[in-house]
């Protein structure tokens, strides 16, 4: 993974999201979730200051983000695209559908496409579980996507600019 150096402007974003939430008792994962909603992902020069705002080891943060498949290190395409590979949506064709999501993008599972125009990634649930399987654009969920529908979905996902 090649990670870019964050701007100033991010920097100074993080630096406003960890001062207004570095009193509050746990509050790593907020603070994260925050930065992720700022930035789109969590840079990896993000993680000294949030480690020193909460008197964390650097480890111990770095430990919390790569965890969490949630969280991004590096920034992603300008379009998302999630589907959801969790038992309910795996037991109605969720594999495929990343599949064919792969065919229809040009891009791999947990890739960014060259153009960076989207962004490729499997998630473990959306919520969606009775109406499997699930896809997630950018910040819209979809039920009971047929590879039909996903074709529809992704027919303006990934155009080049
Ligand atoms: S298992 Fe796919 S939405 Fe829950």
């Amino acid at each position: 993974m090649k990670l870019i150096p964050s701007s100033a402007q991010d920097l100074a974003r993080v630096a406003e999201i960890v001062a207004a939430h570095r009193d509050t008792p746990g509050a790593l994962l907020p603070l994260l979730h925050a930065v992720q909603d700022a930035l789109g992902h969590v840079p990896d020069d993000a993680v000294p200051s949030i480690a020193r705002a909460l008197n964390l080891s650097r480890a111990e943060v770095h430990g919390v983000i790569t965890y969490y498949h949630f969280f991004r290190r590096e920034a992603p395409g300008r379009r998302v695209v999630q589907v959801c590979r969790a038992e309910a949506c795996q037991a109605c064709g969720g594999e495929a559908l990343l599949a064919h999501a792969e065919r229809i993008l040009g891009c791999q599972r947990h890739e960014t496409r060259a153009d960076g125009a989207v962004t490729l990634e499997p998630v473990y649930c959306l919520g969606l579980c009775a109406s499997s399987p699930a896809v997630q654009i950018d910040d819209r969920p979809h039920a009971r996507v047929t590879p039909e529908r996903l074709e529809q979905l992704l027919a303006d996902v990934g155009r080049p600019q």
